[in-house]
């Protein structure tokens, strides 16, 4: 697939991963929708600096907590910059919880927004693609989907969810758009920790460092252009799945 005048949707492309696929977008030709939450400004600075690699940018603001809002998302981008034929998945919650605690309410919460959103947000994508145009989605998952945290409970059943959503969309969604995922590990610290934080976790890895985003976009835009790949999942994670 040929990025190059493509319209690309990012959901959580305003900060931190989702910033910098927005950003591999653009430097790839692809004009970008970047959806935020509640990070305005850095979204806006994150369309600017799309906008200086030479490509369209709009940013828009959806809560998708409420995943029937999922149609909207893609109604606002197709409004913004014209049909997207790209979408990648990167809004995520990443609450603490585990089987012990979890209440309906929050496991609920975070099942709409880390999974029913994806899969609605791929529906209304799928609907609203023109019919000569072919599509790609990929979807952020997290590669603890095969060996689970301790807690973060509700979060990685979401994405263990995320993961086989991805190969049953690619299935029936084919052969007019692919669907693919990509299982992240210790790729930034979490928000409110430092590097210190990350780099203890890393020392562990085969590959004894932090991934940071260069390696998670490379992939994406791989995955995106490369035609016979659907219903893939890929690690980037540093070798941890092999301790
Ligand atoms: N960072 C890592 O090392 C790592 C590891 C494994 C997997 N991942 C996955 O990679 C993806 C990006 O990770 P990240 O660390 O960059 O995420 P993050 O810092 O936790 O950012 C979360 C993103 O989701 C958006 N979001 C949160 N609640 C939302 C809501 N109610 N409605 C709409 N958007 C909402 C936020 O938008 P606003 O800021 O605009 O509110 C933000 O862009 C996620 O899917 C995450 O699970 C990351």
């Amino acid at each position: 697939m040929d990025l190059r005048g493509r319209i690309g949707v990012v959901t959580g492309g305003g900060v931190r991963v989702g910033r910098a696929i927005a950003l591999g977008l653009a430097r790839s030709g692809v004009d970008v929708f970047i959806h935020y939450n509640r990070s305005a400004e850095p979204a806006e600075r994150t369309a600017e600096e799309a906008r200086e690699l030479g490509v369209r940018a709009a940013v828009g603001s959806v809560d998708l907590s409420d995943p029937t809002k999922a149609a909207e998302l893609i109604d606002l981008a197709e409004r913004s910059l014209g049909a997207p034929s790209i979408l990648v998945n990167s809004a995520s919650g990443f609450p603490s919880d585990t089987i012990a605690d979890v209440t309906v309410d929050a496991w609920r919460a975070t099942l709409d927004l880390t999974l029913a959103l994806p899969v609605f947000a791929t529906q209304a994508f799928a609907a609203a693609l023109p019919d000569d145009l072919d599509g790609a989605v990929v979807n952020i998952t997290d590669v603890r989907t095969q060996t689970p945290y301790r807690e973060h409970f509700s979060y990685v059943v979401a994405k263990g969810g995320i993961d086989t959503f991805t190969k049953a969309a690619a299935l029936q969604l084919a052969p007019h758009i692919r669907v693919n995922a990509v299982a992240l590990g210790v790729i930034l610290p979490p928000p409110k920790e430092g590097d210190s934080y990350a780099e203890k976790l890393a020392a562990d890895l085969p590959l004894a460092r932090v991934g940071g985003t260069e390696p998670v976009v490379a992939i994406i835009l791989s995955l995106l252009q490369n035609d016979f790949i659907t219903g893939e999942i890929v690690r980037v994670d540093g070798g941890g799945h092999l301790t």
